[in-house]
């Protein structure tokens, strides 16, 4: 495993006043993080926060996200009772699959449905701090519904932009009725992020997309969550966790709990698990760099997928998930829309509703099963993104046609006789 697990925790920092900072993960310059908006360093390169006291499982205290306070930047302000999520034993597919034993950590058991909110009981908090008015994002959906609800929580106007066409009718019943201005933008999820962080430059809102490093510190409570409750349970680590990737936040997320960990001594450098990225077909720009053993993600103009949620052409957060998926030995496949549905409806059979991006993680491992790059002996942890009723129409279309019946028990009886 490559020493980047190490990278950048053995150096004294300048800023560590307070204890919190941000760092260029290029060049290493520091920043105070609260003391102006600012999402990338003056290189142009993604920001990571970094903390003076690096976490051990001993000091966790609580449920859910802010059991893990002493590892987030900001007290908790804004929450609705995020985390905490369950890791769901699946006999059936376990056996289908063939591995040592499988858990699914489902986000979609969140407040609002996904791992989002996770990103935002901290992301909106720091809002709180920095003192802006007006929150933002660009989203396939998720995002929207969790940054309205956290929004909405903490008083704060929230505007979020939507592919046009192209999210789920749930989120954006949620992003509506919590109270998001929305705007339906000609083009993808992408163009989108575009139009937001120009926004964001101008001053005329605060970007709560996976770019801004302080979400990501919510995000990381995910790979906290699943050491702890794995190891209770097995008395050793998961082996491997396999996650859906849009713009690969969660990805960064967990490769920084990892090396947080290490850096702290709480886990060793062989009990770190590989991480596993799956995208759809349509839509994989980071299976590509990972396939090419690329540094760099060529961005995809042209992206289509039945997973709305991962319909992302370039992912932001790559420069920090890429070395994750390397320095812990793990890969990225790519699968069929048909492979995702496939999927959902196993999972949905063995009682567990997933959206469609989020049965990209199970299609993955099936995947990688199937061609030997997961052993049989293997712990494996999915990771499943967001519910069932984010998205109904993919889950009808995926689920059974209802039956027309008379309204009286004869009819009924002769109906199920035939
Ligand atoms: N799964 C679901 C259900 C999502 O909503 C997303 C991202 C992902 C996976 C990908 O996660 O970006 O961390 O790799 N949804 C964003 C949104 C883009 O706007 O809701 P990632």
């Amino acid at each position: 495993m490559s020493l980047d697990l190490m990278a950048g925790y053995e150096e004294p920092p300048d800023l560590a006043d307070e204890g919190v900072w941000l760092e260029c993960i290029e060049t290493g310059e520091q920043y105070a993080p609260f003391e102006e908006v600012r999402y990338r360093s003056d290189a142009g390169a993604l920001l990571e926060v970094r903390y003076a006291d690096l976490p051990t499982f001993e000091e966790f205290e609580g449920e859910g996200v802010w059991r893990y306070r002493e590892s987030l930047p900001v007290e908790q302000e804004v929450t609705i009772d995020e985390g905490a999520t369950p890791l769901y034993e699946l006999p059936r597919l376990e056996d289908e699959i063939g591995v040592q034993s499988l858990r699914i950590k489902h986000e979609g058991m969140n407040p609002t449905g996904s791992f989002k909110d996770r990103g935002m009981t901290v992301g909106v908090g720091v809002a709180g701090e920095l003192g802006v008015e007006r929150l933002a994002c660009a989203s396939t959906g998720n995002t929207s519904a969790a940054l309205a609800a956290y929004g909405g929580r903490a008083g704060m106007e929230t505007l979020v932009l939507l592919p046009a066409g192209k999210v789920a009718a749930g989120k954006i019943a949620q992003a509506s009725l919590h109270g998001a201005r929305i705007l339906e933008v000609e083009g993808n999820f992408d163009t989108c992020l575009d139009i937001v962080q120009d926004l964001a430059e101008q001053g005329e809102a605060y970007l709560l997309n996976s770019l801004n490093p302080f979400r990501l510190e919510g995000q990381k409570t995910i790979g906290f969550e699943i050491l702890e409750r794995h190891r209770n349970e097995y008395d050793t680590f998961p082996d491997r966790i396999v996650l859906p990737v849009g713009n690969a936040g969660n990805t960064a997320a967990l490769y920084k709990a990892f090396r947080e960990l290490v850096a702290s001594g709480a886990l060793s450098e062989s009990e770190v698990p590989k991480l596993t990225g799956v995208q759809a077909a349509g839509a994989a720009p980071m299976v590509e760099a990972v396939e090419k053993g690329k540094d760099e993600v060529e961005r995809w103009e042209e992206v289509e997928t039945r997973a709305t949620a991962i319909r992302i052409g370039n992912p932001v957060n790559a420069p920090k998930a890429l070395p994750g998926i390397r320095a812990t030995g793990g890969t990225a496949v790519a699968v069929s829309d048909e492979q995702i549905t496939d999927a959902q409806r196993t999972l949905a059979g063995e009682g567990v509703g997933v959206e469609p991006a989020s049965a990209a993680s199970v299609a993955g491992l099936r995947k990688l099963r199937e061609d030997g790059t997961v052993g049989s002996d293997e712990r494996v942890v999915c990771l499943t993104t967001g519910h069932l009723l984010k998205d109904p129409d993919a889950a009808a279309a995926a689920g059974v046609e209802p039956e027309s019946v008379p309204g009286e028990t004869e009819g009924v009886l002769e109906h199920l006789g035939e």
